[in-house]
């Protein structure tokens, strides 16, 4: 725990409120989006994400100014550089970004997304940047309740919408879901006893268990097949793949993106 204590659910639903009315948010100095564009001509790369996920995107006060950041958001700096174009941040529903990339509203989608059957159909998937496994969370009571998945059979489940951990949910015998649009929506409602538990990234997990009290990681384990982390561009946008993978595979062969898990991981648990 860090010296200032873990949050309370009153400064929870604090930044969930905060976080909550950010669609639309740009996080950049740049008024001109000038999405569409694509390739190295490109002034500015629009990014597309769902910034409630920590260490991979999420909100964070840096120097008295609300920042999106996170390892995701890194990774989005390095092919804004590599591209020459200036990086434009829009936080939106998760379950929207991939038809704003399809509509062109946004250049790419970063955001700890999983590479599905159904969304290579829809849009053009990069490499894999990252994996991490599935957890699921509940309160600290009912620990040893959930400990496995069959436990899981007609709890009530929390999850966010159009995410693959709705998928799972909906796989479970007799599971009551509750979809949400915020992760932090779901940890309120975990708190406040209206689901029992959720299933969402382990990283994300971990940040969200490190800094709100009465919750914990079960052992239960999650199987997916489409483990890993891609990004998203536009269907038929080989020029902005191509940049993606290249930057990707730099990143990769520094070693920078285990660097920049590690430092998000960090800061998403840091005062
Ligand atoms: N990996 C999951 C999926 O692709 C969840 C991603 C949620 N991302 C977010 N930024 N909230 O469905």
């Amino acid at each position: 725990m860090n010296k200032w204590g873990k949050l309370s659910l009153g400064m929870l639903l604090a930044v969930g409120l905060m976080t909550g009315c950010g669609n639309n948010n740009d996080n950049a100095a740049s008024t001109d989006t000038n999405a569409g564009n694509t390739g190295t001509t490109a002034k500015t790369l629009t990014l597309g994400t769902s910034a409630d996920f920590p260490p991979y995107e999420f909100h964070k006060v840096i120097d008295g100014k609300d920042t999106i950041v996170g390892f995701d958001i890194d990774i989005a700096k390095d092919i804004a550089a590599d591209m020459g174009a200036e990086l434009v941040i829009k936080d939106l529903a998760f379950d929207s970004l991939l038809n704003e990339l399809s509509s062109g509203r946004v250049d790419m989608v970063i955001s700890g997304l999983s590479p599905t059957e159904e969304r290579k159909k829809a849009v053009d998937l990069s490499d894999i940047y990252y994996k991490a496994e599935q957890a699921v969370v509940v309160r600290e009571a009912d620990k040893d309740k959930f400990a496995t998945m069959d436990s899981l059979k007609g709890a009530k489940i929390g999850v966010q919408t159009g995410s693959i951990q709705e998928d799972i949910a909906k796989g479970i015998e007799g599971a009551q879901l509750t979809s949400l649009g915020k992760i932090s929506e779901i940890v309120l409602q975990l708190n406040s006893n209206r689901v029992d538990a959720s299933i969402m990234e382990g990283p994300v997990a971990k940040s969200f268990v490190k800094n709100v009290k009465g919750l914990v990681i079960t052992d239960a384990k999650p199987e997916v097949e489409d483990d890993g982390y891609v990004i998203g561009v536009k269907k038929g946008n080989t020029e902005l793949l191509n940049q993606v993978n290249t930057t990707l595979t730099r990143l990769n062969s520094e070693g920078k993106i285990e660097e920049y898990v590690a430092a998000a991981s960090e800061l998403a648990e840091s005062e």
